[in-house]
């Protein structure tokens, strides 16, 4: 078997439809929204990395230092011959576990963005020559079809990205990572913790304005795909710590009023002055609060590690 293939489990035109629908009903509702996976295209992805690298952006560093420090223990814990990795991203931080596993066979990086998994696998294989990488260009709230490799398995779902589903999807997207697993796979979940707003805004409103441009990146992904003319300098950035839902919200708020014509959709989307897009959550946890989640989903909260400053957890879930 070849050592790296690259799999598109949905048909571009199955990821312009879901495009479509979600353009189409996210501003056409009252408050408008916009799911946050559409962020990524190639720009949205290395402006997700120049975020991880923001002073003010402590998630990555604390959920590196978790890893650096316990990497051994997940893996003689998990035992994994196989790796899935949900929104893996660059792969990064999933390397310290990676070179650890002494059974390892085969990685499986599951990401919209085809630009992060070929820049990811890239590197793995050099660094990794005997280790099968089977990339899937998939949304992982969508049905993921897995390739046959061997157990046990590690699902894997670094970073924080659960918090950008709503409670809702968290729940649904949960379930379906439980159908994933047989008894002996587990699950290694990354979660950044509740803490001062100040920190948390800071982490989302960066001084030099990285995340402001990742959030504008979405306006640019819909002009482009939908042939849009959202004018990019007709909306502020804005990071709200909602302290009832514990979650930060990415807005674009309208800075005069202005209508958006979105040709692809027929359709014209007008703002109030001062009318906010919600682009983003991110959800922030508390122990409890991952221990129900994860037991309402049919898994047991086995192992719970944070970081020294106790800004951010890796749980380490299994089958019940
Ligand atoms: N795991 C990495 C990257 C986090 S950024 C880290 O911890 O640094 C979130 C990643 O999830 C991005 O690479 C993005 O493209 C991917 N992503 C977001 N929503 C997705 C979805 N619905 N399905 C698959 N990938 C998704
Ligand atoms: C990918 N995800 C966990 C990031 C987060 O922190 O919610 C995305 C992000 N949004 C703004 N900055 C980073």
């Amino acid at each position: 078997m070849s050592p790296y293939s690259l799999t598109r489990t949905l048909p571009v035109d199955a990821t312009d439809a879901a495009l479509r629908a979600d353009v189409l009903g996210g501003l056409t509702r009252h408050p408008k929204t916009l799911p946050p996976k559409w962020f990524y295209d190639a720009r949205g992805s290395e402006l997700f990395e120049e975020i991880t690298r923001l002073p003010e952006y402590y998630p990555t560093r604390a959920e590196r230092e978790i890893l650096q420090t316990r990497a051994e223990e997940i893996a003689a814990a998990s035992g994994a011959r196989t790796v899935i990795e949900l929104g893996s991203g660059s792969s990064e931080k999933t390397r310290h576990l990676l070179e650890v596993l002494p059974g390892l066979h085969a990685y499986v990086p599951v990401d919209v963005s085809e630009s992060a998994l070929t820049g990811a696998a890239k590197s793995l294989l050099a660094e990794h020559p005997g280790l099968a990488v089977h990339a899937l260009i998939a949304d992982f709230t969508a049905g993921l079809v897995l390739p046959e490799t061997p157990g046990p398995r590690l699902v894997v779902f670094l970073g924080g990205t659960i918090g950008n589903l709503l409670p809702e999807e968290r729940a649904t997207f949960l379930r379906s990572v439980r159908a994933m697993l047989s008894p002996g796979d587990a699950l290694l979940l990354g979660t950044d913790l509740v803490k001062e707003e100040e920190t948390l805004v800071a982490a989302y409103d960066d001084a030099a304005g990285v995340t402001a441009a990742f959030n504008k990146n979405v306006l640019s992904v819909v002009n482009r795909e939908l042939g849009a003319d959202f004018p990019l300098d007709g909306f502020d950035h804005r990071a709200v710590w909602n302290p009832e839902q514990r979650w930060i919200e990415m807005r674009l708020r309208a800075r005069r009023a202005l209508s958006v014509k979105i040709r692809e959709l027929d359709l014209v989307v007008p703002f109030e002055a001062g009318e906010e897009l919600r682009t983003e959550v991110s959800a922030k946890f508390r122990q409890e609060d991952v221990r129900e989640e994860l037991a309402a989903a049919g898994m047991r909260l086995a192992q719970w590690w944070t970081d020294s400053a106790g800004r951010f957890a890796l749980s380490l879930a299994t089958v019940v």
